[in-house]
């Protein structure tokens, strides 16, 4: 398994990824390619976005953007937002943890304030997570409980 940077030939596999999360219940939002193309691998507030891979297969995903002004999480100008999403095949392998070590690198070289992560109140699987990576509980918004890890 290797971390990198994606790219536009790794959507298909994230993609796919993505819809093996929604099928075990653990993904609501959009999977389709577009999706992930203009989300994640080439968003206009794009930072970084890592992909765990083994051989043809993405294992996991992370994605930092800049909050812009409006964006949707209310977080602030000068802070990231932080994804994550881990193949339900391959949970607890260590896969997210990997993924943060290069994500922390990208948002030190991108001189940002924090990482906000939006994590639904009802997902335990996130908040134990990104409390292990040091997200600190920041505040509610609506259904989530956000997470702040400070630079
Ligand atoms: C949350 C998620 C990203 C974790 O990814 P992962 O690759 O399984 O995480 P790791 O194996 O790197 O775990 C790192 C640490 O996080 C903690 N952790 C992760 N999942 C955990 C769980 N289900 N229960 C308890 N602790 C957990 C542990 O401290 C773990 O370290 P350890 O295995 O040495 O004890 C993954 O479960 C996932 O993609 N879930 C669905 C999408 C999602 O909820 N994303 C985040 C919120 S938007």
């Amino acid at each position: 398994m290797i971390i990198r940077e994606a790219e536009a030939a790794d959507v298909p596999a994230m993609s796919a990824m993505l819809y093996a999360l929604k099928d075990a219940g653990k993904r609501t939002r959009p999977c389709d390619e577009t999706f992930v193309m203009e989300s994640y691998v080439a968003s206009p507030n794009h930072i970084s976005c890592f992909i765990a891979v083994d051989g043809d297969e993405v294992l996991g995903l992370q994605t930092l953007t800049h909050a812009y002004k409006g964006n949707p999480y209310n977080a602030p100008l000068g802070s990231g937002v932080i994804g994550t999403h881990v193949s339900p095949n391959a949970a607890r392998r260590g896969i997210g943890r990997g993924l943060f070590e290069r994500t922390l690198d990208a948002a030190r070289a991108a001189g940002l304030s924090g990482m906000e992560a939006f994590i639904q109140k009802t997902n335990d699987d996130g908040h134990f997570y990104y409390g292990a990576m040091g997200f600190e509980p920041l505040r509610e918004d609506g259904t989530a409980l956000v997470r702040f890890y400070a630079l």
